[in-house]
């Protein structure tokens, strides 16, 4: 933990929780004045008072001193709504179905926002019969590459675990797929949807020898 908890968030949860700053005190055996002082920045609640406070606006002490109130309603419902997690230090990739309170070494993680893909991390989809084929455009040197491609249905996840040195490439069963997220160890995760995706052998390949190697590759293999 590298922060307690601020007089801003204090605020907002009793706000949130329609409680004055009286009521907030009686539950917590202290004066208003002293829940003013907290919320205005001029002084801070005792550690032990911090269970207490969290359990007054029912929500975890993690909640409380992050900042980061969790929302998750009917999380199991629906796979779509995944969230993914990287340690910064160790790479050590956490999925989860909703928004979760994690640490890995120490670091409180955020979960991470997708990004459309771009130029420099261009995703190649074909489906052949009942799988898709993908294919990232991106070096996979020791410092800069993907670190695991994930196919999320609203009823699964199928997910890949890459590697430097290897190439960047997955297979999935189609079954209800409707997002494909990977992971770039140095630009962050990026999503795509693999029905209006780059599908298009057309104008979506680059005509180049790898490619047209990859190709005679995938013919010989999946017929
Ligand atoms: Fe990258």
């Amino acid at each position: 933990m590298n922060q307690y908890v601020t007089g801003a968030v204090i605020k907002e949860h009793r706000e949130k929780n329609k409680m004055t700053q009286l009521q907030l005190a009686e539950k917590l055996g202290v004066s208003d004045k002293t829940i003013s002082k907290w919320e205005t920045g001029k002084g801070y609640p005792d550690i032990t008072l911090l269970e207490p406070i969290a359990e007054a606006f029912r929500i975890s002490v993690t909640e409380l001193i992050s900042g980061n109130a969790i929302h998750n309603e009917n999380v199991s419902a629906n796979m779509l709504r995944s969230k993914f997690y990287v340690c910064p230090i160790c790479g050590n990739v956490i999925h989860s179905m909703g928004e979760a309170a994690i640490h890995c070494h120490g670091i409180l993680l955020s979960p991470l926002e997708a990004e459309a893909t771009d130029e420099h991390h261009m995703i190649f989809i074909e489906s052949i019969e009942d799988e898709y084929f993908v294919r990232i455009d991106h070096s996979m040197t020791k410092e800069h590459y993907i670190s695991f491609v994930a196919a999320v249905s609203s009823g699964d996840i199928q997910m890949v675990k890459l590697y430097p040195e290897g190439s960047a490439e997955a297979r999935f069963k189609i079954r209800g797929v409707r997002r494909i997220f990977f992971y770039c160890n140095r630009d962050g995760l990026f999503s795509i949807d693999p029905v209006k995706g780059i599908d298009d052998k057309e104008s979506g390949y680059d005509d180049s020898q790898e490619r047209r190697e990859l190709e005679r590759a995938a013919e010989m293999l999946f017929g």
